[in-house]
């Protein structure tokens, strides 16, 4: 299959060169489109056959469900058995944009667009590209994030095309996204609405909108192998970069010292000593601190929305540079850093090295 790429200007979108795109979504094909969030994957959320190539393109365990994508909030109507009232509050506060809730399947969503469950998840993105290729196309798009399984999520159209290249009928270029780290995920089936994945919208903006907000166990840390997380997706080592990644924090402050410079130069010469390739990520304030390795900054370390539009290209950067170890810096866990440290921790398959202590191995 030979992948086509169209190039689609936000601010003035050619609609009959879009219109292919919605033509191969349509007709049951495999289109990646950029969103606010990520570029996702799309195909017909109605279709069980469009539904499996995805899993087939993805290389994804196929009881990992996917995102139902609309353009406007009355799409939602015939995909679930009920609105709750905290997910209209939700809605009214946060779409279009980068939030996901899951709530009862109504029948005509397919077992294949949930992996088996009885939910769905939906979000209305903002970005002017998806939205439009959504009314065009006429169909809810099932939309995983547009990386080969176990990738780091695609932040630009040619990250698409590493992965996806003679495996989609199409890409839908729309330029580098705005945001760089996957949608928020709200679970409102229950009486209080879970966090199951943190995202742009932030617990402190969930809470203000809506008052208590839980937090699935997922998101902090690692599950035990018997334990069901509610998200299927957050069990797997997602964002996985090749190399080998630790986090390197001071466990007194979370603030980026010398002890933690000085042991992620330590660690980076024993390893380059060993013969291996070694990555450093940093922030602006630090980057000159590194005399040895690939030293690549994420921004201003205050400049949250930065980081985390940086973070899956760097990561996707030592992946094309063959580097075999990856020290980061760690980060504040508020706002968009819970997003931004649960992709890192998960990435590193929470090797969290503390700089101020001798390492323990677990
Ligand atoms: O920003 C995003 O959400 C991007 C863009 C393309 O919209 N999409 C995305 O999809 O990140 P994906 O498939 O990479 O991640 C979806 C996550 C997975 O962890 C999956 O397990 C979870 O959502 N999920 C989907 N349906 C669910 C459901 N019914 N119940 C619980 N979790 C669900
Ligand atoms: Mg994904």
């Amino acid at each position: 299959m030979v992948t086509k790429v169209i190039k689609i200007d936000r601010q003035h979108m050619d609609e009959r060169l879009l219109s292919e795109a919605a033509e191969i979504l349509r007709s049951g094909g495999l289109a990646a489109f950029p969103t606010e969030t990520v570029y996702g994957l799309g195909a017909d959320g109605l279709n069980r056959e469009a539904a499996k190539k995805i899993y087939a393109a993805k290389g994804r365990p196929s009881d990992n469900p996917l995102i139902l994508h609309i353009s406007a909030v009355r799409e939602i109507e015939p995909l679930v058995k009920e609105v709750p009232e905290t997910a209209a509050k939700l809605m009214d506060a946060f779409w279009p944009g980068p939030l996901t809730m899951i709530f009862p399947k109504s029948g005509i969503v397919p077992s294949e667009t949930t992996g088996g469950l009885d939910t769905v998840a939906v979000r209305m993105p903002s970005d002017p590209v998806a939205s439009r290729l959504i009314a065009l196309t006429g169909r809810p798009i099932a939309a995983p994030s547009a990386n080969r399984s176990g990738r780091p999520s695609p932040t630009t159209a040619e990250h698409v095309l590493q992965d996806m290249d003679g495996r989609i009928e199409m890409i839908v270029d729309g330029g580098p996204v705005g945001i760089g780290v996957e949608s928020t995920i709200v679970d409102v089936t229950g009486d209080v609405p879970v966090l199951l994945r943190p995202g742009a919208i932030t617990m402190e903006m969930l809470q203000e909108a809506v008052g208590p907000v839980e937090t699935d166990p997922a998101v902090a840390g690692p599950v035990a192998a018997d334990v069901k997380p509610k998200a299927p997706g957050m069990k797997y080592r997602h964002y996985a970069p090749k190399a080998e990644l630790a986090l390197v924090e001071a466990a007194v402050s979370e603030q980026t010292g010398e002890a933690v410079i000085s042991r992620i130069n330590q660690l980076t010469r024993e390893k380059q000593s060993q013969g291996y390739l070694v990555g450093i990520i940093c922030t602006d304030e630090t980057k000159d601190c590194y005399p040895e390795g690939i030293v690549r900054s994420l921004g201003p370390r205050a400049l949250q929305e930065t980081i985390a539009h940086s973070l899956f290209a760097v990561l996707r950067e030592f992946d094309d540079l063959g580097v075999d170890y990856i020290y980061s810096e760690s980060f504040a866990r508020d706002h968009l850093g819970q997003a931004i440290m649960n992709r890192l921790t998960k990435a590193a398959g929470y090797h969290i090295i503390y700089a101020d202590k001798e390492e323990r191995h677990g």
